[in-house]
């Protein structure tokens, strides 16, 4: 077991005008399971290739405790390595398909048998030691790769989207027999997903990047009260935060104005961002659906903690109902790339739409004017001009 420390890490593929990877620091402990997470495209694998030593980087270190491995040899790094595509032999047993890396090794026969036996009763594997694994389902072939990677009890275990090829029912199910078999493992993981709740639900800490470039890293639950900025705000969560522009007033008393709407803003939002205490003028305001609800269902509204809009649409899941409020107020999109954050290109007095989460309780229907309650005391604020959390 051993940490990883990555020291401004950094990719430039040949032929290719910018970095895929742009001066990643990141230092994951001994025995944490990092998610590395963002959209298509944002570098994750490339990150994972530099770590396990598939590719050569183009700049930074990358330490296993405290030893240097940049210029290691893959095989050499004490790393085990689960793909999307997992490749098992067809020809071979699922025993001889885990025991593999220690038939390579030389490892003595009687010790094979019995580190093969562990590792299938960890993964439920037992039954089928003497199997094709062409008759094996999905989800465990996925283990028997698991199996293959684990049985060398490696310093780090790198996993690349190992769930994509299964369906979603049974990717909800490996994906918590996996963060189980890791902590107790524990062997310092770093899993790449674009999957935000595959991040979220798994990892001890989740690392955000866009572009190459990582945007955030923070356990779940920070990132989703205290995203760094606009794209991390609706990268997490889903539906995602509503973000709008809006502009703040108020000395003691803060008010921020939603198109021809203001509310009051609660205490707890200005200690989260401190940043808007002296701040009036432009901000981007984020509002989280679940932290709208139905007026009418909350005995206590105040004046400076409801708007009033339209229904435009609805989508009833059971559980929740998915209210889209139509807002005079300009909504800001925050796309995979920074160049993506565009003004809405619609007229002044066109608005957008609010997702909110509705208790199904709520007897709004789709065309009503309803009164919504908004928690003030969790609104989120940004920087209109660069999209970062006004939060110092
Ligand atoms: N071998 C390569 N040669 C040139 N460019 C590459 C190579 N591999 C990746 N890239 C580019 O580097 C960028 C990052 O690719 P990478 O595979 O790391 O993304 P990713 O985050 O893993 O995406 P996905 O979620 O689609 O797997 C992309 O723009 C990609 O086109
Ligand atoms: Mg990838």
């Amino acid at each position: 077991m051993a940490s990883v420390t990555l020291q401004g890490l950094s990719k430039v593929y040949d032929g290719s005008a910018k970095p895929s990877l742009d001066h990643l620091d990141l230092e994951i402990s001994d025995g944490e399971f990092l998610v590395l997470v963002g959209p298509s495209g944002c570098g994750k694998s490339t990150a994972l290739k530099l770590i396990g030593g598939l590719e050569d980087p183009s700049g930074g270190d990358v330490f296993i405790g405290e030893q240097r491995v940049t210029d290691f040899e893959s095989r050499d790094r004490d790393i085990a390595m689960v793909f999307q595509s997992y490749a098992l032999y067809p020809h071979m047993s699922v025993f001889d398909n885990i025991a593999f890396p220690l038939q390579i090794a030389k490892v003595d026969k009687a010790e094979i048998s019995k580190r093969v036996q562990s590792v299938a009763e960890t993964l439920h594997l037992t039954a089928f030691l003497n199997q094709r694994p062409g008759r094996l389902s999905g989800g465990q072939r996925q283990r028997v790769a698991m199996g293959r990677a684990i049985i060398r009890q490696p310093s780090v275990f790198l996993m690349d989207e190992p769930l994509s090829n299964l369906d979603a029912k049974l990717r909800v199910k490996m994906r918590s027999e996996i963060a189980q078999i890791q902590r107790r493992l524990d062997v310092t993981t770093i899993y790449v997903t674009h999957d935000q709740v595959e991040a979220m639900t798994m990892g001890d800490r989740v690392a955000i990047m866009r572009e190459g470039v990582l945007q955030q890293v923070a356990t779940p639950d920070d990132l989703y009260r205290k995203p760094a900025n606009t794209f991390v705000a609706s990268f997490i969560g889903s539906p995602p935060m509503n973000l709008f522009r809006a502009s703040l007033s108020g000395t003691g008393d803060k008010q921020v104005t939603l198109g021809d709407q203001t509310l009051t803003i609660a205490p707890e939002s200005i200690e989260a961002y401190p940043g808007i205490s002296a701040h009036t003028g432009e901000v981007v305001l984020g509002i989280r659906p679940e932290d709208i609800e139905d007026a009418d269902l909350s005995p206590d509204t105040r004046a400076g903690d409801t708007i009033t809009a339209e229904i435009a649409h609805l989508e009833s899941l059971g559980a929740d109902h998915m209210v889209h409020l139509a807002l005079e107020a300009e909504q800001v999109h925050v796309g995979d790339q920074p160049q993506d954050q565009v003004e809405t290109p619609l007229g002044p007095t066109s608005g957008g739409l609010c997702i909110c989460r509705f208790s199904p309780r709520s007897k709004a229907r789709s065309g009503d004017r309803v009164r919504a309650r908004i928690a003030t005391d969790n609104l989120h604020f940004f920087d209109p001009a660069t999209g970062g959390a006004l939060n110092q």
